[in-house]
C-alpha cells in the first residue's frame, strides 16, 4: 500500500489542510487508516464503530486483539451516543480537563463494536486537544478508534518521523503535525467503579483528579512493579517497550549516580560494548559515555515527559548494548515520567 505523507500546521489550518483532512475523513469512514497528531502522542485513527477498521488497527500495530482502543470524540454529544450513561463525575471531569489528556472509561452501549474495545463492556473515551485531530474527527463521522501510532512494543511516536518508520506501507495516510506538545499518552480513569480509579498515570494527575472529584484510587499495580495482579487497564500488563539495548536505572545523589553510570561505562568500553547515558541539562557534561543525551529540565517536569519516548527511540537508532538513565521523583507528573521509564527498564533498578 502507498502511505500519503501529508503536512499540516495546527495553528494554520488553511483551505488546502482542510482538504487534505476531508479527505483524510474520507479514507476513515470507508474503513481506511490515517496516523494524525494528537497533544499526548501520535495516534493511528480508524472508525471506531466499524468492526473491520479496529481489525485494521490491531494487525498495522501488530497488537493483540484483547488490548482495547480508546474512542475519540470532538463533542459531548458524541459521548451520550456511545455510552449507557453519562456519570456526573465524568461531565464533572470533561468540564475541567475536555479537550485534554485525559481518557474515561465508561459502560458502553451497544453502538461500538467488540472489536473496539477488546470483547469488554466499558469503552474508553478521550477528547484530544489537538486542532487537526478534532477537525479529522468531525471529517471522520464523529469517533476515531485510536491507539499511539506505533508498532505494538516500541515507544509511542511523539513525531512522524517515528510513525513513517512504522506504519509506511501499511495504511493509507499519515499527517504530519510537528512534534507533540505532552509526549506521554492521556491518564486513564475508570469511572465504572464507585471510587473512580488511575490506571494510566498521565500529565493530569491523580491531585488535578482529586481537586474535581475528591478522591480517586489508583490501580496498585500500576506502581508496584513486583504486584502479581493484572493491571485493570489490559494494555499495561505489556512491557511497553524494550529497547534495543539493556537500560537500568540509577538512583541516588547526583555525584553518586554520576560516579556509578561513568564507571559502569567505562567497564563497558573496556569488554566492547557501546554505553549510552540519560542525564537531564544539568548534569549531561559530567558524563563520559559513547553516547550521552539530556532528557530535559528536572525543574521543569513537563520538558521531561517531552522528550522521554524520543531520547528512547533515539538510542534505539544508535545500538547501544547497555544504557543507564538517571531516576525522577515520582509526584506529580513524574508518576507518569517513572511508570513509563520503570517499563522500558523492565524494572531494573540500582538505588546506591
Ligand atoms: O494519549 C493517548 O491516550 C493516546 C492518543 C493517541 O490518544 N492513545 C493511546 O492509546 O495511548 P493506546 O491504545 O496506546 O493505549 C490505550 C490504553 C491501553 O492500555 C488499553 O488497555 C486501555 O487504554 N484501555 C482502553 N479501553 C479500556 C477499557 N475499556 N478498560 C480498561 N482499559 C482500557
Ligand atoms: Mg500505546
Amino acid at each position: 500500500m502507498n502511505t500519503e505523507l501529508v503536512q499540516i500546521v495546527e495553528e494554520n489550518i488553511d483551505a488546502k489542510a482542510m482538504e487534505a483532512l476531508k479527505r483524510a475523513g474520507d479514507i476513515i469512514r470507508s474503513g481506511g487508516l490515517v496516523a494524525f497528531p494528537t497533544e499526548t502522542v501520535y495516534g493511528l485513527g480508524g472508525d471506531a464503530l466499524n468492526p473491520e477498521s479496529s481489525r485494521k488497527i490491531y494487525a498495522a500495530k501488530g497488537r493483540p486483539s484483547d488490548n482495547p482502543l480508546i474512542v475519540h470524540v470532538a463533542d459531548m454529544d458524541s459521548v451520550s451516543g456511545i455510552v449507557k450513561e453519562i456519570p456526573e463525575a465524568a461531565r464533572k471531569l470533561a468540564k475541567a480537563y475536555w479537550p485534554g489528556p485525559l481518557t474515561m472509561i465508561m459502560n458502553k452501549s451497544d453502538k461500538v463494536p467488540y472489536e473496539t474495545t477488546g470483547g469488554l463492556d466499558t469503552v474508553a473515551i478521550r477528547m484530544p486537544n489537538n486542532k487537526i485531530a478534532l477537525e479529522l474527527i468531525r471529517q471522520s463521522g464523529g469517533y476515531i478508534a485510536a491507539p499511539s501510532a506505533n508498532t505494538s512494543g516500541r515507544p509511542s511516536p511523539t513525531v512522524a518521523r517515528y510513525c513513517v518508520e512504522d506504519l509506511s506501507g501499511k495504511i493509507e495516510m499519515i499527517i504530519d503535525g510537528g512534534q507533540v506538545g505532552i509526549g506521554l499518552e492521556s491518564t486513564i480513569v475508570d469511572l465504572t467503579s464507585d471510587t473512580p480509579m488511575i490506571l494510566r498515570p498521565g500529565y493530569i494527575t491523580k491531585e488535578m483528579l482529586g481537586e474535581v472529584l475528591g478522591s480517586v484510587d489508583i490501580d496498585r499495580t500500576i506502581i508496584d512493579g513486583n504486584s502479581k495482579e493484572r493491571p485493570k487497564a489490559p494494555g499495561m500488563k505489556y512491557r511497553h517497550y524494550a529497547p534495543k539495548g539493556e537500560l537500568t536505572i540509577v538512583e541516588g545523589s547526583q555525584d553518586a549516580v554520576v560516579a556509578y553510570i561513568n564507571e559502569k561505562a567505562k567497564e563497558a568500553r573496556a569488554a566492547g560494548k557501546r554505553a549510552g547515558v540519560i542525564g537531564t541539562d544539568a548534569t549531561k557534561s559530567l558524563y563520559r559515555a559513547d553516547v550521552v543525551k539530556s532528557v530535559g529540565n528536572r525543574q521543569e517536569e513537563a520538558t521531561i515527559a517531552h522528550e522521554l519516548f524520543k531520547v528512547l527511540r533515539e538510542f534505539d537508532d544508535e545500538d547501544m548494548d547497555v544504557m543507564y538513565s538517571e531516576s525522577f521523583d515520582d509526584s506529580g507528573i513524574g508518576q507518569a515520567i517513572m511508570n513509563r521509564l520503570l517499563k522500558a527498564a523492565g524494572h531494573n533498578v540500582i538505588r546506591l
